[in-house]
């Protein structure tokens, strides 16, 4: 099957806000996506751009045809003091009749590339304890668990809690 990998253009902003929803009810957490087209337009594509995704995408049946938007990772860059720069994969989503096709290896092998470009030391990415398949997927390709290596714990302060503690800001 023939497909081809390219940068995320504003245009893309529909098919990118699908998959994220596709990827979130995936995870039986569709009902937490509240973004919106207009904020991935301003967010990925201003003047600083808060994140970068690839496509995946094939040609239509037809050469008259749109190209199909099938897959996507979103990616930004994150630094850490001790071994300095780092890709982080935010989200990585191929639509379900065409996995195992190798498409999200081929994803997974350009963000490498695109990141020893980068000089970055390490890809970075959280996944579900309960997603078994995609915990696989990244152990087959020599990814580290680092939960169980080395305890970390993810933890997140939502905007009730910043509300409260900008409000602390002042006293
Ligand atoms: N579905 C998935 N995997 C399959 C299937 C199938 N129907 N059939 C076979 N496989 C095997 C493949 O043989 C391959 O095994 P290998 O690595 O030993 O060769 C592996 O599973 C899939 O490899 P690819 O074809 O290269 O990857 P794919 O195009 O399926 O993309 C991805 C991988 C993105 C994980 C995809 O399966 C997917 O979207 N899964 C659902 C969503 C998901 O879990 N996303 C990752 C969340 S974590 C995060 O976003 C940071």
């Amino acid at each position: 099957m023939e497909y081809k990998l390219r940068k995320a253009e504003p245009r893309d902003v529909s098919d990118i806000l699908r998959l994220v929803k596709e990827l979130a009810k995936y995870e039986e957490m569709e009902h937490q996506v509240k973004l919106t087209e207009k904020d991935l337009l301003e967010d990925g594509f201003g003047d600083t751009p808060f994140y970068h995704c690839i496509i995946a995408e094939i040609q239509g049946e037809n050469s008259s045809d749109d190209p199909k938007v099938l897959g996507f990772a979103m990616y930004y860059f994150t630094y850490d003091p001790w071994i300095g720069k780092q890709l982080y994969l935010e989200d990585f989503y191929v639509m379900d009749q065409y996995r195992g096709l190798g498409i999200g290896s081929k994803i997974l092998h350009h963000l490498s590339d695109l990141a020893m470009k980068t000089r970055c030391t390490g890809i970075m990415f959280v996944v579900a304890e309960n997603n078994a398949p995609a915990v696989q997927f990244y152990k087959r390709h020599g990814a580290e668990d680092l939960s169980q290596e080395e305890g970390w714990r993810v933890f997140r302060f939502d905007k009730n809690s910043l509300v409260r503690m900008a409000g602390g800001a002042e006293e």
